[in-house]
C-alpha cells in the first residue's frame, strides 16, 4: 500500500507510539521557529528546562509581531531574545527583517524536514513541502531541548486541484473555498495535503498562502509536494542543495477527499468575524470600506504586493480609505522597489507600514468605529483589528486592491473589464535578492554569552500540583468559538506585557468580560465554562498561562482546539468535555463545582458536582494518561524538570 506525503515525512520522523491514524505519537523535530509575542516565554521555558544548547538542526527567533518602541518594554524583550538565540545557538532575525512565515519559506524551510513553531501559521512552510505545526512556547521549547513533540497522528484529507485560477482570482481565494466547505473546525486532527496537476500551476507564496490559512480550519498541517516549482523557488533563493523531490505514491490512502476545479474558483471574501464566513465578493459587492490592509504572513510576498501594484496602477486609492502595506521581508521590499511596484503603490496613496505584522494584530492601523477593514491577513476575529466595533474582511490582494480605489468592495474581475486591465502574471526573478547580512548567526560557543533582562521580564511564576479536589466557581460561561483572542488579546496594550505574566493576566477575558481578572483572583480562581471549539485561533500560550496564574483550575466545554488544548495541559489546567453537550445548559456562572482528581482518567466518564443545582455532569477529558500526570504536577515544566 502506498503512502500519502504526509505519512512519508511523518514516518520516519516518529520516535514514540505507533504511527498510525488517531494514535498519540512522539515526532522528532528537526527545525523551530518562534516570534517575539510568544518568543519571550518560549525562552523563559527553555532556559529553565535547563539545557546548554538547542538541539534541532536549526531554530530560528524573529521579532516581527511587537515593533512598537514607545518606551523599554519591547526593546528590552528584543535585546533579551537577541542574546537568548546567541547563548543557545539560535539565529535571529530582528525587527524589520520579516515576518516570520514569510522568512521561513524564503530562507529556511527545507522539503520533507518537520518544524514546529510557537505560532499558528506555521504551516506557512509547508507551501515548499515542509511538514510545519503550530504549537505552544513550552512544546517548542521542550523541542529545542531535544524532546519529543507530542501529536495525535493525524488524519489525512486530499485536496485534489485541478485546472488553473482565472485571472483575478488567487491563492486566497483557494484557501477561502476551502473554508466555506469545511469550515473553521473542518480540518481538526488532519492535515490538508495538496496534490493534483493544479498545483503545478501554483507559485511557491500561493502555496504557502493556503498552507497558511489551512490553520484556519483547525488542522494540524497542511503540505505541499516539492516539485520544480518548489526546485526553482529554492534555487532562486540560492538554496538548490535543500530541494528533495516529494510527493504521495499514486495510491496513497486518505481519510476524506475535497476536489477544486481551480478554473471554477471566484473572488470571495470572508465577512466578520470567522474566517469560514465566506461569500462570493460578487454578492456583497457595493459595500462600502473604510480601511484596506495589504500584507501579513498570508499574502505579503512579491508575487502579492506585485498584484497590487498592477491594480493600484490604475489607482489611486479611493480618498476616503485609509490604505497600508506591510511587506514581508526585506527581500520582498527590496525587489518592490527596484521594479517600480512601490512606487505604483505609494503614487496610488497607500501608506507603507513597517514590515511586520503589527497591523494583522491590530497595532497601529486600526479601522474607525463600526468600519469596514479590506485585509489580506488570515483570520478576522472579533477585536482582532485593535478594537471590537471594527470589522475586518478577509480578501486577496486582488480583491482589496480593486476595492481601494473604488472605495466599495469590489469584484477584481469587474474592475479591470471596467478598466481594460490586463491580467496579472507573476514572474518568478531568477535570482531572489538574498541579503542575509541581518540575521544574528550563533556563535560556536555561547557560554559567555551574558543575558540581559529588562525589568519588564519576569520570572516565570510558580504552579502549584492541581491537588486531590478542583473546587471553585464557574468564573465564566461563554459560547461557541471562543477564540485566544477572546481569552488574551493582543495589540498595542497587551504585548508588551507578554514577559511579564502578573502584568499580562490583568487582559485575561477582556473581550467578553473586563471584570473577569479581579474576580478570579478574589475568588481564590475555579472553572471556566464554554461551547465548542474553545480556543480556536493561535498559539498563544499566554491564552491558558495568564488564566492559569489567576487560579483558574478546570475548563469544561463542548470541544477544544488543538494547540490551545495542549497549552492548558502544558500550564496544568484540567480540560474536561461534557459527555452530553446538552448539560452546557444546566450549568450557569456562579453555580459552585467540585470535582476529585483520583476519579479523572483518559477514556472513561467521571462526573463533575455542580453543588449550587445538586447535580452531578458526566464529562470525559480529551487529554491521554500521561498529559493527565503532567496537569497534576502543575503543568510540563514542573513534569520534565522532576524527569531530568
Ligand atoms: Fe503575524 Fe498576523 Fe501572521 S500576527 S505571524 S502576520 S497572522
Amino acid at each position: 500500500m502506498g503512502l500519502t506525503l504526509t505519512e512519508k515525512i511523518l514516518n520516519p520522523h516518529v520516535v514514540e507510539g505507533r504511527p498510525e491514524r488517531g494514535e498519540r505519537v512522539g515526532i522528532r523535530i528537526d527545525q523551530t521557529l518562534t516570534q517575539d509575542a510568544t518568543g519571550t516565554m518560549t525562552y523563559l521555558q527553555f532556559e529553565a528546562i535547563g539545557v546548554e544548547r538547542v538541539r534541532t538542526e536549526l531554530s530560528v527567533s524573529y521579532v516581527d509581531h511587537n515593533m512598537i518602541q514607545e518606551d523599554f518594554k519591547n526593546p528590552d524583550d528584543h535585546r533579551y531574545l537577541m542574546d537568548v538565540a546567541k547563548k543557545y545557538g539560535i539565529v535571529f532575525s530582528p525587527p524589520g527583517n520579516g515576518i516570520c512565515h514569510q522568512l521561513h519559506v524564503e530562507r529556511f524551510a527545507v522539503p520533507g524536514r518537520t518544524l514546529l513553531g510557537s505560532d499558528s501559521h506555521t504551516p506557512t512552510s509547508g507551501g515548499v513541502g515542509m511538514l510545519a505545526i503550530g504549537a505552544g512556547g513550552m512544546d517548542v521549547a521542550l523541542a529545542m531541548a531535544g524532546e519529543p513533540f507530542y501529536v495525535n497522528y493525524p488524519r489525512i484529507v486530499k485536496v485534489h486541484l485541478t485546472g488553473r485560477l482565472g485571472p483575478f482570482v488567487s491563492a486566497k481565494d483557494v484557501i477561502l473555498e476551502v473554508l466555506r466547505r469545511i469550515g473553521v473546525k473542518g480540518g481538526v486532527g488532519k492535515v490538508l495535503e495538496y496534490c493534483g496537476p493544479g498545483v503545478e500551476t501554483l507559485s511557491v507564496p500561493e502555496r504557502a498562502t493556503m498552507a497558511n490559512m489551512g490553520a484556519e480550519t483547525g488542522a494540524t498541517s497542511s503540505i505541499f509536494p516539492s516539485d520544480q516549482v518548489t526546485r526553482r523557488w529554492l534555487a532562486a533563493q540560492g538554496r538548490e542543495e535543500a530541494f528533495v523531490p516529494l510527493e504521495a505514491d499514486p495510491d496513497g490512502v486518505y481519510d476524506q477527499e475535497i476536489e477544486i476545479d481551480l478554473s471554477r474558483v471566484e473572488p470571495l471574501v470572508a465577512l466578520p468575524h470567522q474566517p469560514d464566513n465566506v461569500v462570493p465578493v460578487r454578492e456583497v459587492a457595493g459595500m462600502e470600506i473604510q480601511q484596506v490592509m495589504f500584507g501579513s504572513c498570508t499574502n505579503s510576498s512579491l508575487r502579492d504586493l506585485e498584484s497590487v501594484a498592477h491594480i493600484l496602477g490604475d489607482g489611486p486609492a479611493h480618498p476616503e480609505v485609509d490604505a497600508g502595506v506591510s511587506p514581508g521581508s526585506r527581500q520582498v521590499l527590496h525587489h518592490i522597489a527596484a521594479s517600480g511596484a512601490l512606487e505604483r503603490i505609494l503614487s496610488a496613496g497607500v501608506r507603507i507600514l513597517e514590515v511586520s505584522c503589527g497591523a494583522c494584530i491590530g497595532m497601529g492601523f486600526a479601522p474607525p468605529t463600526e468600519g469596514v477593514s479590506l485585509r489580506t491577513i488570515n483570520r478576522n476575529f472579533l477585536g482582532r483589528c485593535g478594537h471590537k466595533t471594527g470589522k475586518v474582511c478577509l480578501v486577496s490582494p486582488e480583491t482589496a486592491a480593486a476595492s481601494a480605489v473604488e472605495g466599495r468592495l469590489t469584484d477584481p474581475r469587474d474592475f479591470a473589464q471596467r478598466r481594460g486591465l490586463k491580467p496579472f502574471v507573476f514572474v518568478q526573478p531568477e535570482r531572489f535578492h538574498v541579503d542575509d547580512r541581518r540575521f544574528v548567526f550563533p556563535p560556536e560557543d555561547g557560554s559567555s554569552i551574558q543575558i540581559r533582562r529588562g525589568p519588564n521580564i519576569a520570572p516565570l511564576p510558580a504552579m502549584e500540583p492541581l491537588g486531590e479536589m478542583v473546587c471553585g466557581l464557574v468564573l465564566l460561561k461563554v459560547g461557541d468559538d471562543i477564540t485566544t483572542d477572546h481569552i488574551m488579546p493582543a495589540g498595542a496594550k497587551v504585548l508588551p506585557l507578554r514577559s511579564n505574566v502578573p502584568a499580562i493576566s490583568k487582559h485575561v477575558f477582556q473581550v467578553v468580560d473586563g471584570t473577569f481578572p479581579e474576580r478570579a483572583l478574589a475568588s481564590g480562581g475555579g472553572f471556566v465554562v464554554g461551547g465548542a471549539n474553545y480556543g480556536q485561533g493561535s498559539s498563544r500560550e499566554h491564552a491558558a498561562l495568564a488564566p492559569r496564574y489567576l487560579g483558574v483550575k478546570a475548563v469544561l466545554v463542548k470541544s477544544f482546539a488543538r494547540i490551545h488544548l495542549a497549552n492548558l495541559v502544558n500550564f496544568g489546567i484540567l480540560p474536561l468535555v461534557f459527555q452530553d453537550p446538552a448539560d452546557y445548559d444546566r450549568i450557569d456562572q456562579g453555580d459552585r463545582l467540585e470535582l476529585a482528581t483520583d476519579e479523572v482518567r483518559a477514556g472513561s466518564v467521571f462526573r463533575v458536582t455542580d453543588v449550587t443545582k445538586g447535580i452531578q455532569v458526566p464529562c470525559t477529558t480529551p487529554v491521554g494518561e500521561e498529559d493527565l500526570n503532567v496537569i497534576m504536577a502543575g503543568g510540563r515544566l514542573n513534569y520534565v524538570k522532576a524527569r531530568r
